[in-house]
């Protein structure tokens, strides 16, 4: 079966581009992989150690191709510690780049009467006394002769005044709310019969031209689609926003916008949230499973003594594939209704743990090999006799860790190290080829520590007892030995 291969060495192998193509041995969840990329489903890898799990997570975020939304903070002028959220895509994020300073301030030319009449006062058009309508340059009203506006004086002036109570301003800033989310909105005197408004939009734009723009990309467009939270803390999952000892004043102060982190579950928007051993998260599960209902998770200051929990910004976009890895004991321990949402809409796969040893299966540990000298970029690749070595000792594994007669291990990990020390022997004596006496001494010096000492002392048993042995005192009285 051996001299089957039709290679002389593994530089003659041709390798898959896509990663997913590089998984050997897992051909039902290589299939699975490819659905949860197009329709976007969860999924839960269960399965032995360096079988591929991370491997299958990293090959669907391969799959997704590129992240198409930015998610950025800005100021928020009325409501500092509330900072505005902008989600924008790929095309316009890429005009911007390349036409930064051409915007023109815009936005709508109003009459006072069709504005909020708080801010037709604030402006000056509207008497707040009779209510009438007057050019903002008449201090005094018209109609009623009331002061329009306190003037500046004394500062004791205002409460002598009864009438004008606040001083003409120039800019009023407000909020509505569009499409359910709070927006800024900027009104400024045009001239003495009209105001503009402007929008967030518009604003955003006159900032970029004028090269103020305040934005803070806390997940930016060229980011990686695969993010791992294996053992995170809740900051880490869920964001945070950071200390100011100066409370964001706006002077001396770090204004809160800029002070915003997302957590992992937001950086993995549009992409894969991979976490190894989900039961880690502990109580956080609950937290993640919110996210995965909603598609948004709320960041906030999440140390009550730092100045950050004043600060939140709701509605953070986080729509992503969870892929969780676990081991088969663990099932039991995932959250029920985070394990039945990842079921209610994804799968749940144990991976395997060896394939058949078939012809098919035999030419797929030397493309493994090939892929691992590839990957690994400073070994030289292996001759066709060390190939059938790595094949022997995958052999050779399935019989001892699975107790499968016929069969070709899939924990290709230690596989992996076995090929990568081969190839540092081989290096290290000038070879051009990594060949079986350089696998041969991989697979002695990569024996685990159990297997060494079995081999040095009969057993495990043995070892652990002569070890035990020697860290006992000498008994100083000789009968008592
Ligand atoms: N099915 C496979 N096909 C090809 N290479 C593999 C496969 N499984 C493991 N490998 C090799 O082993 C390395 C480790 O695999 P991976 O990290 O995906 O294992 P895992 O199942 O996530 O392990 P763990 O349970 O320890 O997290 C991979 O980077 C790859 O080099
Ligand atoms: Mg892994």
């Amino acid at each position: 079966m051996a001299n089957e291969f039709n290679f002389d060495d593994t530089s003659q192998i041709q390798i898959p581009l896509q990663l997913i193509g590089q998984v050997i041995g897992q051909e039902e969840a290589s299939n699975i992989a490819k659905i949860v990329a197009k329709q976007k489903r969860n999924l839960l890898l269960v399965g032995a150690p360096g079988t591929g799990k991370s491997m299958i997570g990293r090959a669907i975020a391969q799959m997704l191709g590129n992240a198409h939304t930015e998610i950025s903070l800005m100021h928020n002028p009325t409501k500092p510690e509330r900072p505005l959220l902008e989600a924008r895509g790929r095309a316009q994020v890429m005009q911007k780049e390349k036409s930064p300073s051409k915007q023109k301030k815009e936005g709508s030319i109003l009459r006072p009467t069709d504005v909020p009449s708080f801010v037709s006062e604030r402006l000056g058009f509207k008497c707040k006394n009779c209510s009438s309508y007057s050019s903002p340059n008449t201090s005094k009203c018209p109609s009623c002769k009331a002061e329009k506006y306190r003037q500046a004086a004394g500062p004791f002036e205002d409460l002598l005044s009864g009438m004008g109570d606040s001083e003409r301003e120039d800019v009023v800033h407000t909020t509505r709310v569009m499409n359910g989310k709070e927006e800024l909105v900027l009104f400024e005197r045009f001239d003495d019969f009209t105001i503009r408004a402007l929008d967030q939009k518009d604003l955003t734009q006159m900032n970029e031209a004028q090269g103020t723009m305040t934005r803070n990309v806390i997940v930016p467009l060229g980011r990686s689609l695969f993010v791992q939270a294996t053992g995170a803390s809740e900051t880490e999952l869920l964001g945070d926003v950071r200390h100011d000892p100066y409370g964001g004043h706006h002077q001396i102060g770090t204004p809160a916008y800029t002070r915003v982190i997302p957590g992992a579950v937001h950086e993995a928007h549009e992409g894969v949230l991979f976490i190894d051993e989900i039961v880690s998260l502990g109580s956080l599960q609950r937290h993640l499973l919110t996210a995965m209902q909603d598609k948004k998770f709320p960041i906030t200051g999440r140390n009550a003594s730092s100045t950050g929990a004043a600060v939140r910004v709701d509605d953070v976009p986080c729509d992503f594939i969870l892929i969780s890895a676990i081991n088969l004991g663990d099932l039991d321990k995932i959250l029920p209704p985070l394990r039945s949402r990842i079921a209610g809409n994804g799968y749940e796969l144990v991976v395997n743990s060896y394939m058949d040893d078939t012809a098919e299966n035999r030419q797929k540990i030397a493309q493994f090999v090939a892929q691992e000298v590839r990957r690994d970029g400073k070994i030289p690749h292996a001759s066709k006799k060390a190939v059938e070595a790595v094949l022997a000792e995958a052999k050779r594994r399935a019989k001892i860790a699975d107790r499968q007669n016929n069969a070709i291990s899939l924990r290709l990990r230690a596989l992996s190290g076995i090929v990568k020390t081969a190839g540092d022997w081989a290096s290290q004596e000038g070879s051009l080829l990594i060949e079986p006496k350089h696998v041969a001494l991989a697979i002695k010096k990569g024996k685990a520590a159990e297997e060494q000492m079995s081999e040095k002392y009969g057993s495990v048993f043995n070892a652990a007892m002569s070890d035990w042995a020697s860290t006992m005192p000498a008994p100083a009285d000789k009968n008592l030995r």
